[in-house]
């Protein structure tokens, strides 16, 4: 039988009440401001790429951060349990590249992608996926995260 379209948006979005809801118990619903006043500030404007990558204050910072903000929906130390996706898996594309030059511009890539995500949020149609982060932390913090989902992807970045 076919589903009609907005019979799928109420199912759909049943379906990511009934998953984050109860993942909620992992962490607080309520959003949390992160302390990030101990890394190096970025200045008011937006980046185009991750400035703290390999940084273990970033990464344990960007840990605390991901727990507390990001784990209810895309899972206790990034493994997703499927309903949002698996945030290890962001630089996959990158991570094969032999050219260390187009390695580094698809970084680029996925960094300003994590950012506007992380910024306003998914929203489509109406219905919100993700809540948009932008004013309720900051940059560093957004770029923390980043550096400590980096330290835990499937595929470790070579060690030179
Ligand atoms: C209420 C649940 C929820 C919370 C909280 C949440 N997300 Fe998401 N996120 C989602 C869903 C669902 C998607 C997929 C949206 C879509 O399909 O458009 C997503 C997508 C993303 C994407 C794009 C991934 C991709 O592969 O396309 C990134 C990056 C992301 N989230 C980062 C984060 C970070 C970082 C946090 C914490 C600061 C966070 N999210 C908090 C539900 C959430």
């Amino acid at each position: 039988m076919k589903t009609p379209g907005i019979l799928r948006c109420i199912l759909v979005t049943m379906a990511v009440a009934a998953f984050c809801g109860p993942a909620a118990a992992h962490g607080d619903v309520t959003p949390q401001a992160v302390d990030t006043k101990t890394l190096p500030p970025v200045g008011e404007k937006w980046l185009d790429q991750n400035p703290y990558r390999g940084d273990p204050a970033a990464i344990k910072i960007g840990s605390s951060a991901y727990g507390q903000n990001c784990a209810r929906c895309h899972g206790l130390e990034a493994i997703s349990g499927g309903i949002a996706p698996d945030l290890r898996l962001l630089d996959r594309d990158c991570m094969p590249q032999k050219d260390e030059k187009k390695k580094a511009a698809c970084f680029v890539e996925n960094d300003q992608y994590f950012l506007t995500s992380v910024r306003h949020g998914k929203v489509r149609n109406g219905a919100v996926y993700m809540p948009p982060f932008e004013g309720i932390f900051n940059q560093e913090a957004m770029w923390a995260i980043k550096t400590y989902l980096e330290s835990v992807r499937d595929v470790p970045l070579a060690k030179k």
